[in-house]
């Protein structure tokens, strides 16, 4: 098989990226300056200064890719780019240098759905998940459960109705006193706490696909001050994440059960979560069937879920016009 090199850029948030993936699979080089320090300060993504740091950072980046693998401009097929969605003014740098290198290079080049990128980290693993099959995207602003019966044909189980997973991961981080990025930080804290420590609600929704968070983030809030720090940290941190973990499991294995699907996929920020990965291990081996987690640095944002997810068009020889545009909210 002749080798099909794509240049993956992604800048939708925080984490300027960029990869080149060979045939959709194999990660040739991946390189990701993260804001995250900068965005530490204020407790959340800035959008103007993340807008700002991507001008500065992408093209040294995008070098730094080249150079960790050796190769040259002439060895590339196409570029794959991040367009939606995603904050526009972060967006708008990666397209427009996608743009601006696909024109004077003269390569294809194509645009992609952030959460299909999530999907896509999945086929850069030794062992892809099997079509058809249940995906799990759980990150900071989307929690969806999807049916992957082909590459062009998906279904949505379920979604968030409110806060998405990792959003809930922050704001209650928040609440007890964890710095920015929250997510990681209450997965490190919760190590050391017992998850059946406090009883923080599940919210099933009458055995729906669908998720909800906000009732767990104001139950979070209420015992933080009603408990005034009588309970330890890792106690509450733990618990917490036992609540949003055994809902994202049930309902992905129950979609799996009722829907007939063998293979299970994760993907997004929170799939890093080391409960959420043993928890939906057990399960999977319980029910006997086949899980894909990417691991933890392809489950937060990269460019090598971007590259492979614009693998099937750009191989196929499709190419999106120059005029492409970004969009900040768009459903997969
Ligand atoms: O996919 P991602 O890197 O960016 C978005 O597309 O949003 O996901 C970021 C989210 C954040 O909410 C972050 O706190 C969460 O993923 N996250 C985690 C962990 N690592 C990242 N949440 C729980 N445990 C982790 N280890
Ligand atoms: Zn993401």
């Amino acid at each position: 098989m002749t080798p099909f090199r794509v240049l993956g850029i992604e800048t939708s948030c925080d984490e300027s990226a960029a990869a080149i993936v060979e045939n959709g699979d194999t990660i040739l080089s991946n390189v990701i300056a993260s804001q995250a320090e900068i965005h530490a300060r204020w407790g959340g993504v800035i959008p103007e200064v993340a807008s700002r740091k991507h001008v500065e950072n992408l093209l040294p980046v995008i070098h730094s890719a080249f150079e960790q693998c050796g190769l040259n401009w002439e060895d590339i097929d196409g570029i794959a780019v991040t367009n939606r969605p995603g904050l526009v003014g972060a967006l708008l740098v990666g397209v427009s240098a996608a743009k601006a290198l696909a024109y004077a290079y003269n390569k294809p080049f194509v645009g992609v759905h952030h959460l299909l990128g999530h999907l896509y980290a999945n086929f850069l693993s030794p062992n892809p998940p099997d079509f058809p099959f249940v995906c799990l995207i759980v990150s900071g602003g989307h929690t969806e459960l999807l049916m992957m019966k082909d590459h062009n044909a998906r279904i949505r189980l379920g979604h968030t109705l409110d806060d998405a997973a990792g959003e809930c991961f922050d704001k209650c981080a928040r609440l007890m006193g964890l710095p920015y990025p929250g997510g990681p930080n209450v997965d490190r804290v919760a190590i050391d706490g017992d998850p059946q420590a406090v009883a923080f609600p599940r919210a099933w929704l009458g055995g729906s696909y669908d998720f909800s968070f906000s009732g767990l983030k104001t139950a979070v809030s209420r015992f933080l001050q009603d408990d005034g720090g009588k309970t330890p940290l890792p106690d509450v941190a733990a618990s917490f994440q036992e609540a949003v973990v055994e809902t994202l499991v049930r309902k992905t294995i129950k979609a799996a059960e009722e829907t007939g699907m063998r293979s299970v996929a994760v993907g997004g920020g929170v799939a890093a979560n080391r409960r959420l990965s043993s928890q939906i291990r057990l399960a999977c081996e319980e029910k006997g069937l086949q899980l894909v987690i990417p691991p933890p640095d392809l489950c937060t944002d990269n460019a090598a879920m971007i590259a492979a997810a614009g693998y099937p068009r750009l191989s196929k020889g499709e190419s999106d016009p120059l005029s492409l545009d970004t969009m900040a909210v768009e459903s997969l």
